[in-house]
């Protein structure tokens, strides 16, 4: 770990990640589909153009894609459509060639209902892998056997006519849920992962690691009393399907499958708070993630003083050796530039990349992409298929649209003469697109671009300690988010104003600071740090 040796980090520590959702980001063979060759075409936009520091594929594996590829029908191999073994060993040396890491996503929490393991399973309630699914009788009145839910929409229980008893299933009811009590099944995850670290892929992104653990005693879970009425499956607490204290010897075990390997990393996907959050880094004993994903910004409306409160208390819950991280966009969540307006999408990853730790960045976010309308006819995630009156809400297409890379038909995300792309391209795909954003200098993608070449050169940035400030006045304080990063020899402040109007900010330092960089990029140079100003909707790297 980082404190144990002092001025060592990992890459982990200090790159920054990039996550693909593969079948939206290049498409190589004009199917529609993006593919492992595309991503091929495009290591050196994300090596030198961005430089960014490690990759993270959405699943890549055999899947009947009821949930795009979160579904896995054999963890051992790739999807034809994205491309075949060779393809993805090609992908691997290639990715190490231009310097970067490589993350698969490991989905250990469930399978496809077409894994030859439940197909085993559900064959007949004597076969040996019965139980490495949760199986249960019927309710005495026939019905499911307790009222667990699926994220989905409906209930976490489908009944299988032929043997008689209903299986767990926290998502789509093709994807049941493995029995981690089983002594078998860790052991044959662990296979998986040893497969593919093997073959020297740096480590995963694990899907749901804090729900592979459930009650036993398969009790009730309780309603919560502050549901707002939208999303069934937030009217129960799942005290009994999430978070449940065993997971963390299982977590566990599959660290020391990381560890016996060099220089490879696990990180958790993980909704909880603070002080839950931590404990999937393990102790120093019983190590566990390396980096649990901190997903408080990603949900949090955008305000200054609440996003301070998020990151100071983050901070202060992070036990000593523990490393930060940061997410604002994935592929289950509203795009990051229209949760928080196209006007602030500049700010918030000036935060992203400056904050203390690890940042996450998802495809596109890069360009300011935006959420992209789907016409019914075009809807296919499940949740949203599901649930059609609540579809705006759950449905996670928009920010799955293929990325922009062209002016050209389909964005260049494939040829013009190939397959409509699996989801429409955004309407604005003409304007907003990595090609013409080159050719602009104080474009998104320019801006980006510096930002992670500052983070590069410096250590503040990289490992520095971090302070937030209050300001000159209330109304500073309540609209502006203003920190320091400091290292031995450098000194950054980061100043972010989180409003549409122009905030003086009454900074509680006096003399010169020189503006490395602005998020409007017409502004650079010394400044009276007593006097600054910030434009509205601007954030300023500054050096002191
Ligand atoms: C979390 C993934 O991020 C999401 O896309 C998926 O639908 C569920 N887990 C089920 O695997």
């Amino acid at each position: 770990m980082p404190n144990d040796t002092k001025n060592k980090y990992f890459w982990w520590q200090t790159g920054v990640i990039y996550q693909i959702y593969p079948r939206s980001f290049m498409d190589s063979d004009g199917d529609g589909i993006g593919d492992l060759n595309g991503i091929i075409q495009r290591l050196d936009y994300l090596a030198d153009t961005i430089g960014v520091d490690a990759i993270w594929l959405s699943p890549i594996f055999p899947s009947p894609m009821h949930d795009f590829g979160y579904d896995i029908s054999d963890y051992r191999g790739i999807h034809p459509m994205f491309g075949s073994m060779n393809d993805f060993d090609r992908l691997l040396k290639e990715t190490h060639g231009r310097g970067m890491k490589l993350l698969l996503d490991l989905v250990p929490n469930h399978t496809s209902d077409e894994h030859p393991w439940f197909l085993e399973s559900r064959s007949s309630r004597e076969n040996p892998k019965r139980d490495w699914y949760i199986w249960r009788d019927p309710s005495p009145d026939g019905g499911v056997p307790n009222n667990w839910l699926s994220h989905f929409g409906g209930p976490a229980w489908t009944f299988d006519e032929k043997t008689g008893q209903y299986y767990l299933h926290q998502f789509v009811r093709q994807q049941p849920d493995l029995n981690y009590r089983h002594p078998e099944v860790l052991p044959a995850m662990v296979e998986a992962m040893r497969f593919w670290l093997d073959k020297g892929v740096d480590g995963f992104r694990v899907d749901v690691i804090s729900k592979m653990m459930k009650d036993p005693l398969f009790r009730d879970e309780p309603p919560d009393p502050a549901w707002n009425g939208v999303r069934p499956y937030l009217s129960l607490l799942h005290t009994y399907t999430s978070n449940m204290q065993d997971v963390h010897p299982v977590i566990h075990e599959m660290r020391k499958v990381l560890d016996l390997y060099d220089d490879r990393m696990m990180v958790g996907e993980i909704y909880l708070p603070n002080a839950d959050l931590v404990k999937y880094y393990g102790t120093p004993e019983k190590r566990e993630c390396h980096l649990p994903f901190n997903f408080q910004l990603i949900a949090a409306p955008w305000e200054a003083t609440l996003v301070r409160k998020m990151v100071d208390d983050y901070e202060a819950a992070l036990p000593p050796d523990a490393w930060p991280n940061w997410v604002l966009g994935n592929h289950d969540r509203h795009r990051l530039a229209t949760r928080v307006t196209p006007a602030q999408a500049r700010v918030a990853n000036m935060m992203l990349l400056t904050l203390r730790g690890t940042p996450t960045c998802y495809y596109g976010d890069e360009l300011g992409m935006e959420n992209v309308p789907i016409p019914p006819e075009y809807v296919q995630d499940p949740p949203a298929v599901n649930q059609p009156e609540i579809a705006h809400i759950v449905g996670r297409d928009p920010e799955r649209t293929p990325m922009q890379w062209d002016d050209s038909p389909h964005a260049g995300f494939s040829s013009p003469d190939a397959k409509r792309p699996w989801l429409p391209v955004a309407d604005n795909y003409k304007m907003v697109n990595v090609e013409s954003q080159l050719k602009d200098k104080k474009s998104f993608l320019n801006f980006f671009r510096t930002l992670t070449d500052y983070r590069n050169i410096s250590p503040a940035l990289k490992f520095g300690s971090y302070r937030s400030f209050d300001l000159g006045s209330a109304e500073a304080t309540g609209h502006c988010f203003v920190y320091e990063r400091k290292a031995e020899k450098e000194h950054l402040l980061v100043a972010l104003n989180f409003s549409g109007q122009e905030q003086k900010l009454g900074l509680p330092f006096s003399g010169t600071g020189k503006i490395l960089l602005s998020t409007t990029m017409n502004r650079t140079g010394d400044v009276d740090l007593s006097g600054l100003t910030l434009q509205p909707n601007e954030g300023c790297l500054i050096f002191l």
